[in-house]
């Protein structure tokens, strides 16, 4: 039998970039958890699909298609979130990207001079914006758009989806791991900020997934194997392994724990 805190039935979740890899994974399993999901990202085609699967199993599920780095466009999504539902209680700022290049040219030839586009260029500083602005602005502003909810209904679940990048430092990943490096301590800083309101924030940093972002890294096979060589539990993160985390950071099983970032990577973390 299910535990009871672990339930999510009438709770409603937003998720950004729900619509495919390990965001999509994250909307299935709090689903099948029992909530409501607004499912979030650009493109409204797969937004659609992936809400029509989350009506078959039952929930109730919106899809806004919406580009979370632009403000005005969250504000809408938020605003159409509380028109429909009236509340959240759960929101997982998932959408990310990362675009591996060193800062500038090594000159030198790396299994990444083949794979990326301009590896060998110096990067611009749009290259560097898109990063923050992609990694770590875009959290800043859904989670400031879904705040004054929260804080008026004196409770809320806020999830951000980090790296093990955050922490552990990968070559050619400068822009990517300092903008997770700082998500890492938004969670943190948002947890003391919004204790007082029964707000929890905690995060969960991912390892490497067969995803779109992480399909560069898990179809070359020298990457692949040197990066499962490098895993101690000698695994892959399934976008359901993520999923399960999350039910546990969005229910109240997490009630007494806020702050924290815990890392779903098979253990690379500490390799
Ligand atoms: N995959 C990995 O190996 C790995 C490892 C560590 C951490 N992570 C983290 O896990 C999270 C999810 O990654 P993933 O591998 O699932 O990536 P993914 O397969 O590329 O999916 C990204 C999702 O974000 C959406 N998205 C992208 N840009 C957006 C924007 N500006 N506004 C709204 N939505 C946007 C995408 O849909 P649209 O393109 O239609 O907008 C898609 O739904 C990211 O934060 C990533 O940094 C992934």
């Amino acid at each position: 039998m299910a535990l009871k805190e672990f339930n999510l039935e009438g709770k409603i979740a937003i998720v950004t970039g729900g619509s495919r890899g390990i965001g999509k994974g994250i909307v299935l399993v709090l689903a099948e958890a029992g909530a409501d999901i607004v499912v979030v990202a650009r493109s409204p085609n797969p937004v659609e699909q992936v809400a029509e699967e989350v009506r078959k199993m039952g929930r109730k599920s919106l899809p806004v298609p919406t580009d979370v780095t632009k403000a005005d466009q969250v504000e809408r999504m938020v605003e159409k979130t509380i028109a429909e539902f009236g509340k959240i209680d759960i929101l997982v700022n998932n959408a990310g990207r990362s675009a591996p290049k060193p800062l500038v040219p090594l000159g030198y030839k790396t299994i990444y001079s083949e794979l990326v586009p301009n590896f060998d260029k110096l990067i611009t500083e749009e290259e560097w914006h898109e990063q923050i602005d992609m990694n770590l602005t875009s959290t800043f502003l859904v989670t400031r758009a879904v705040g004054p909810h929260m804080i008026r209904q004196r409770k809320g679940k806020i999830i951000n989806i980090t790296s093990n990048q955050s922490t552990k430092p990968f070559l050619f990943h400068i822009p990517y791991g300092s903008a997770k490096a700082g998500l890492n301590m938004f969670t943190k800083g948002l947890a003391l900020e919004w204790a007082r309101f029964n707000i929890h924030v905690n995060a969960i940093g991912s390892g490497l997934a067969n995803t779109e972002l992480g399909r560069m890294y898990v179809e070359n096979e020298k990457l692949r194997e040197s990066t499962l060589r490098a895993i101690p539990l000698r695994r892959l993160t399934e976008p359901r392994d993520m999923g399960l985390l999350t039910v546990y950071f969005a229910s109240d099983a997490s009630n007494n724990v806020t702050g924290q970032i815990i890392y779903c990577d098979g253990g690379l973390v500490i390799a």
